[in-house]
């Protein structure tokens, strides 16, 4: 049994993790980017990596399936997890942003129709501008709800904006900027603390423009 369990947010996050992960020396170099597996282990049994979904990762961490994860805040924003934050990482750079066509949000004096993955920061980003809105939750290719007139604007992730301009939208706001993170289980940190320490102090080794976040 690895001595520690570590949830690996998939998709967008997933490559540059296991990029640091290898760059750390916590995992063997090799390449996992094309793998469907959900669970491997490091040569030495020190970890075992479980690939979930990003909304996912804060879930098996705050349960302690899993002892630490990488994951975006983001998802930590949204979810708003009982979980430490010890380190803020220098991948999965994104932002949070409000969006709609040509970047004006028509209809803002009624009911607001709003489109996002992000139900929780829509409903907060809004509610502190007093705007009524109707939160259209959505799983997945939220750009197209303005398009085809499901909602007047989108709260969703810009990488590099090229998705946005794609299907004719603009932002309007920038909510928040977003960063990976590594999230550890509070009863891990106590009880596992030498091998969590380890795992801080090798990845924030290789975390240029990231750090202790003092949480
Ligand atoms: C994210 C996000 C945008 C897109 C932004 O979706 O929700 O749709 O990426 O990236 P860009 O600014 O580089 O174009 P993701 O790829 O995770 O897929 P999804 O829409 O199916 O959730």
């Amino acid at each position: 049994m690895a001595e520690l369990t570590i949830a690996i947010a998939k998709g967008r996050l997933q490559i540059s993790t296991l990029e640091l992960l290898t760059k750390a020396g916590l995992l063997p170099d090799n390449d996992f980017s094309s793998s469907r597996r959900l669970a491997i282990e490091d040569e030495l049994g020190r970890f075992r990596f479980i690939f979930v979904k990003p909304m996912d990762v804060p879930v098996y961490v705050e349960h302690g399936v899993a002892d630490c994860g990488i994951v975006g805040r983001d998802v930590l924003m949204e979810s708003n997890p009982d979980l430490l934050q010890p380190l803020k990482l220098d991948i999965g750079k994104c932002q949070i942003v409000s969006a709609a066509p040509n970047g004006m949000i028509r209809n803002a004096h009624g009911m607001l129709r709003v489109a996002t993955k992000y139900p929780h920061i829509a409903a907060g980003y809004f509610g502190m501008r007093g705007q009524p809105v109707e939160i259209i939750e959505l799983s997945g290719s939220v750009e197209l709800a303005p398009v085809l007139g499901l909602a007047e604007c989108i709260v969703d992730l810009v990488e590099t904006g090229q998705t946005l301009r794609d299907n004719g939208l603009s932002i309007v706001d920038v909510i928040a900027e977003s960063t990976a993170r590594l999230v550890v289980n509070r009863a891990s940190y106590q009880l596992k603390a030498k091998a969590v320490g380890a795992l801080i102090t090798s990845l924030e080794a290789c975390a240029s423009k990231g750090g202790r976040t003092g949480d």
